[in-house]
């Protein structure tokens, strides 16, 4: 069984083709250098750019895996959440081609697709994705930050979220601050590498509370005066990487220390995590060293898989197909807050 994958749900417009529980092909078209102009996402330039190339990823994703559209037996897009604009073009196009070819068609949630990345590459691959269940799942990018229990296939609930911003904005925000580049998060990496996390002392917002939730926003603020009250930090390469690299560790301190005290709580032995900010190396390695100490077995999705893609909007299609979901009705719209 062929499937053809689509998401358009912020900056990247991709396509993947999967065949029983293997990405054939997996094209991104990332926008980032078009957004950095503006320090951030403008939702009208992504709609327009996603118009633009969704037709080229689509042809360039069939070449790849070297399968032509009548091989085609199932169509996916990402329905939600997302940016309106985006979502809709990815979504009718889908639909479009869900039409012509007369094939069904899944509107997947972006979320839930996550909840895939860490199994679309590694061991055992995502056919044994029941002999990991249940597990703790962190999704962190520069919109969302979510603890979910998995508890099996297709069931799962959101165990808190962010109540202001994401962890992937806080690191955007406060790269802004600095001065650095949109999107900030991969260039806070990069300075924190040479950098000494204890150096400064910044807020770990409800590391102690008893929720699932996070809370960002404060420590972004508390990087503002501290700037403010210490500018000489930005006139120095050493000070600044030991501001970026104290950040990074409050960030990850966070999350790392809720994800893996859900995961106690809930009793699950598997922990998983993708997103952009699991990109971050820090959190790579301070995920891993949490879970051998909990003996939790971690799956990490791989860096070019944290990010957006279609492959996991495909492989989620793909195990819907299998559980013998029903498929999505054709004229069904966006849904932007999912
Ligand atoms: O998942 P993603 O590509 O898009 C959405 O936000 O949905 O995530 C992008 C976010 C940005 O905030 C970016 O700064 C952050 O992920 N990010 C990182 C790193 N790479 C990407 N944050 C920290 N360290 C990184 N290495
Ligand atoms: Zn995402």
């Amino acid at each position: 069984m062929i499937l053809l994958a689509v998401e358009t749900s912020c900056d990247e417009t991709s396509v993947a083709i999967i065949r029983n529980g293997k990405v054939l092909s997996t094209i991104v078209s990332s926008q980032i250098k078009l957004h950095a102009e503006y320090g951030g996402v403008v939702p009208e330039l992504a709609a327009r750019e996603h118009l633009a190339n969704l037709i080229p990823v689509a042809n360039a994703a069939m070449t790849a895996a070297e399968v032509q559209s009548d091989q085609v037996d199932a169509i996916a897009a990402t329905q939600g959440p997302g940016l309106p604009g985006a979502l809709v073009v990815g979504l009718k196009a889908a639909q479009g081609m869900a039409f012509a070819l007369n094939k069904p068609f899944f509107g997947i949630n972006h979320h839930e697709a996550h909840l895939y990345s860490p199994w679309i590459t590694g061991s055992p691959p995502v056919a044994d994705f029941d002999s990991f269940q249940p597990n703790i799942s962190l999704i962190v990018s520069g919109g969302h930050t979510m603890l979910i229990h998995v508890e099996s296939e297709l069931k799962h609930h959101v165990l808190g979220s962010t109540i202001d911003d994401a962890a992937g904005e806080c690191f955007d925000k406060v790269a802004k601050l600095i001065g650095l580049p949109y999107p900030g998060g991969p260039e806070i990496d990069r300075l924190a590498s040479a950098g000494n996390p204890k150096a400064y002392d910044f807020p770990r917002p409800m590391l102690r509370d008893a929720s699932d939730d996070f809370s960002f926003s404060g420590l972004k603020t508390s990087v503002r005066y501290f700037i403010r009250d210490n500018p000489a930090v930005l006139d120095s390469l050493q000070k600044l990487q030991d501001l970026c690299a104290s950040v990074q560790e409050a960030i990850v301190e966070v999350l790392v220390t809720k994800t893996v005290r859900a995961a106690n709580r809930l009793q699950v032995k598997c922990v998983t995590a993708s997103g952009g900010v699991t990109c971050n190396r820090a959190l790579r390695s301070a995920l891993e060293t949490a879970c051998k100490r909990k003996h939790l077995t971690l799956r990490l999705a791989e860096k070019s898989l944290c990010t957006d893609n279609a492959a996991m909007i495909g492989v989620l299609a793909e195990r819907k197909l299998l559980h013998s979901s029903t498929p999505t009705s054709l004229d069904s719209e966006i849904m932007p807050g999912w």
